[in-house]
């Protein structure tokens, strides 16, 4: 059953949208979008993606051979940027947490919440069991990078309110998505780039079901949606922004072409904002209007912000090449 926002309250049943209100509301939605997800997620095996025979014992209790660089197949961007990726997955309980808590483990959004969290963690299996058979990554690096990530925990910067919740995954799926398919693309290895372009499958699903749940939000409670689109667009920062190395590890990944500035405004904020149509929407009180506007200049902003670092991208590379 879907409650009408003006049987809610007087002005607009803004006010009177809470969580729960919300929640109940989106269920069908929720249930639709479920069905439709079960629907087109085709099953895969994780064991299907990783060259078992390339793997052999790592020195320690095995005797084995211990990593070396010169064994990865991978490039040096590539390095980087599976371990960012691996270990953004690996934070995976306290997505699950975040995500439990806001949206409840009950009906059709606990269903959801489930299945995504066991879709999820088939992506840091595949990507783990594929790092350590092929040798592409320092194993105790790896290891201990997964026990500081994780030990930190995750809190999302909107905590408490389902609607930025929503606004964050749906932007965020998207942007994992494109990471990992430009990590794949750049990492020199056919085997890498066919896991990980699986993996991005699945993560645009992900994308498509927020995204179309974000857009009933906006015809529910349009003022609510607009700000907490706005709050999410605005301090958008990655989930893996506090595992260690993160920063260097960003500023390589964007002048490698993985994710940078140009890359999130133009393969992940505007895709997402144009098909729900957010900033030509009307319909807007005087709190959604304000909130567009500022989604609108900040916008603007980034790009002038993307353009300037094509540049400095442009002449990085140009100094590299000319270095040979
Ligand atoms: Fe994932
Ligand atoms: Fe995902």
């Amino acid at each position: 059953m879907t409650i009408a926002p003006d049987r809610l309250d007087g002005a607009r049943g803004q006010a009177a949208w809470t969580d729960a209100r919300l929640l109940y509301a989106l269920e069908e939605v929720v249930e639709k979008e479920l069905n439709r997800h079960l629907k087109v997620a085709k099953e895969w095996m994780p064991h299907e993606y990783v060259p078992w025979s390339d793997g052999r014992n790592f020195d320690g209790v095995l005797d084995g051979e211990a990593w070396a660089p010169d064994q990865s197949k991978v490039t040096s961007i590539g390095r980087t940027a599976l371990v960012v990726n691996l270990l953004t997955e690996d934070n995976l309980p306290s997505y699950h947490h975040e995500i439990a808590t806001l949206f409840g483990r009950d009906g059709a959004w606990g269903t959801w919440v489930h299945r995504w969290t066991a879709e999820e963690g088939r992506h840091g299996i595949v990507m783990r069991d594929y790092l350590l058979t092929s040798r592409a990554v320092d194993p105790v690096e790896l290891e201990r990078f997964r026990m500081a990530h994780m030990s930190a925990g995750f809190e999302s910067d909107n905590a408490h309110s389902m609607l930025h919740s929503v606004a964050y995954v749906a932007f965020q799926e998207l942007a994992t998505r494109i990471s990992h398919r430009n990590t794949g693309r750049h990492s020199g290895d056919p085997v890498c780039d066919q896991m990980l372009a699986r993996i991005a499958n699945d993560e645009n699903l992900h994308m498509v079901f927020y995204r179309n749940l974000l857009g009933a939000a906006f015809e529910l409670a349009p003022d609510r949606t607009m700000c907490a689109v706005r709050d999410v667009v605005t301090g958008f920062r990655m989930p893996g922004h506090g595992m260690p190395g993160f920063e260097r590890a960003a500023v390589q990944m964007a002048l490698g072409g993985i994710y940078n500035l140009r890359i999130h405004h133009d393969d992940v904020l505007q895709p997402v904002l144009r098909h729900l149509k957010v900033l030509e929407r009307g319909g807007l009180g005087p709190e959604g209007l304000a909130a567009q506007e500022e989604l609108g200049a900040f916008l603007e902003g980034l790009d002038g912000q993307a353009r300037r670092f094509d540049e400095r991208q442009a002449a990085i590379l140009a100094r590299r090449a000319a270095r040979g």
